[in-house]
């Protein structure tokens, strides 16, 4: 009698945990990022400190008055500097002899760049033509208040066929930047729904000299500003010339050239006293930006191989072929040297941690082997906590057995060491950071741009599949729902 029990006991034993589990990862069909996981707050001052009993789990806002972030926007009565209209639309991207089924803004991918001086008021209106999710704009590196981060379900609801949405926001710093889709991001951007952002020091004109290179990869076919191959730029030989390069792939991206060069800008940020580098490659983190400095040669031409198949060649000429890939990559924890911060990080009062791991489990009501964050999964993920005016740190672990860009909105975070290490060089200014296998990175930052902001992985597929967690400011709450009938999928 028994006997005919065992096996049937033991199957229950096996599927009652995973059933609990199952239904313990599936969303409801919309909720908020507020009452996504936990709180966490990284060791610093609570809301309501004297209901310290349910700290964790109670509400982030006990006896605030919330304000909604959709208040957190540039002076509405202030006139814009730069207007741009932008349409997206479902269409067939042709790219080298192959077709795939993509996505145009004013039917063209990329997107046109947008140039502004810095200071300038830039205004944006994206319409949706003809994109049957919906769509929406984030400002990848820009410091935007938090109303115009673009990120559906968070910051707004995806705009739908047929609708609009209007962007404003100051183009405070200057340096290279881009824009893409936060709805369903990873076929959007993938399919082609980005374009390039330059913010140029203020009283200087773009020009010859001054070069942006998007790169991307459409299907199988890799491009430099949506052409397979080179991209050539004539330069007169001793001609001194930028070259932005923007990775917009999931994979980090290797680029490298034989010739002399220096490293000018790092995710838009200027890298201070940077010194002449050669035979040292570059390693550009998905979603983040270099700007390298090259100056053409006395005959022919110099190429920047952007990693295998495609090159910026600068000067005269074809520049013979590809240059032999370096050994050795440039560390940036080194180049450089130091100038100040603008905040002290040892004023820090909250450190966070964000530990990036690998485990099986539930996701969106999925089976399989997922990124888990502090040890949990997608949606119990950490809400880390923050108040106008810290400084905090944070520190990314990564035993996960791959590559993960990190990215966070809103702000700009300085590198203070990796795996222990002290940076030593120019401060090393990150939106997008990779944080390989078995790498310790501490990040800081200035808690200076209040609202929820997104903090995720850049690499867009395992944004998809939960490598997501986000950053709050006591006092905000948003109005948006993830889900909902359009439905908001920012991943
Ligand atoms: Cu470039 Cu959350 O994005
Ligand atoms: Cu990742």
């Amino acid at each position: 009698m028994l006997r005919r029990w065992v096996p049937v006991l033991a199957t229950a034993l096996v599927i009652a945990p995973l059933a609990v589990l199952w239904q313990a990862s599936r969303v409801p069909s919309a909720y908020s990022v507020m009452d996504m996981g936990y709180l966490d707050h990284g060791g610093g001052a609570q809301p309501g400190a004297s209901t310290a009993s349910h700290a964790d789990h109670a509400s982030p806002h006990v006896g605030h008055v919330l304000r909604p972030i959709t208040d957190l926007v540039v002076d509405p009565a202030r006139r814009a500097d730069v207007r741009v209209d932008l349409t997206a639309a479902a269409a067939t991207v042709e790219v080298g002899d192959q077709r795939l089924a993509g996505f145009t803004l004013n039917g063209a991918t990329p997107g046109p760049t947008i140039t502004a001086a810095e200071g300038q008021l830039v205004e944006v209106r994206l319409h949706n033509a003809s994109v049957a999710e919906g769509v929406s704009l984030h400002w990848h590196g820009v410091d935007v208040p938090n109303a115009m981060d673009g990120v559906a379900g968070v910051t707004q609801d995806a705009v739908p066929v047929g609708g609009s949405f209007t962007y404003r926001f100051v183009a405070d710093r200057a340096g290279s930047f881009w824009y893409h889709s936060h709805q369903v991001s990873d076929p959007q951007v993938r399919g082609g729904l980005f374009g390039g952002l330059v913010i140029l020091p203020r009283g200087q004109r773009s020009g010859p000299h001054d070069v942006l290179a998007l790169a991307h990869t459409y299907g199988a076919v890799r491009t430099v500003n949506g052409r397979p191959g080179d991209l050539t730029v004539p330069a007169a030989p001793g001609e001194v010339v930028r070259v932005r390069v923007v990775n917009t792939d999931n994979a980090p991206m290797p680029l490298w050239t034989d010739a002399p060069y220096r490293l000018l800008a790092v995710d838009g940020s200027p890298v201070h006293e940077p010194t002449a580098v050669r035979d040292q490659g570059l390693l550009l983190t998905a979603g983040g930006r270099l700007d390298v400095e090259v100056t053409a040669p006395a005959v022919g031409a110099t190429r920047w191989q952007l990693s295998r198949g495609t090159a910026v060649v600068i000067g005269t000429g074809d520049g013979g072929g590809p240059p032999p890939q370096p050994v050795t990559s440039l560390d940036l924890l080194t180049y450089g040297t130091p100038a100040p911060a603008g905040f002290e990080p040892g004023d820090a009062v909250r450190h966070f941690a964000y530990r990036i791991g690998r485990r099986p489990g539930f996701v969106k009501g999925r089976p399989g082997l997922f990124w888990s964050v502090n040890g949990h999964l997608y949606p119990n993920v950490p809400m880390y906590v923050v108040r106008e005016g810290e400084v905090v740190t944070m520190r990314i672990e990564n035993s996960s057995g791959q590559v993960h860009p990190m990215h966070l909105h809103g702000h700009r975070a300085l590198v203070l060491s990796r795996n222990g290490v002290a940076a030593t060089g120019s401060p090393w200014w990150v939106d997008s950071l990779d944080v390989a296998d078995g790498q310790t990175y501490e990040i800081a930052f200035l808690a200076d741009n209040p609202g929820v902001w997104m903090d995720h992985c850049h690499n867009l597929q395992h944004a998809a599949d939960g490598m997501v967690a986000h950053l709050m400011y006591e006092g905000w709450d948003t109005p948006f729902r993830i889900g909902g009938e359009r439905p908001n999928r920012p991943e």
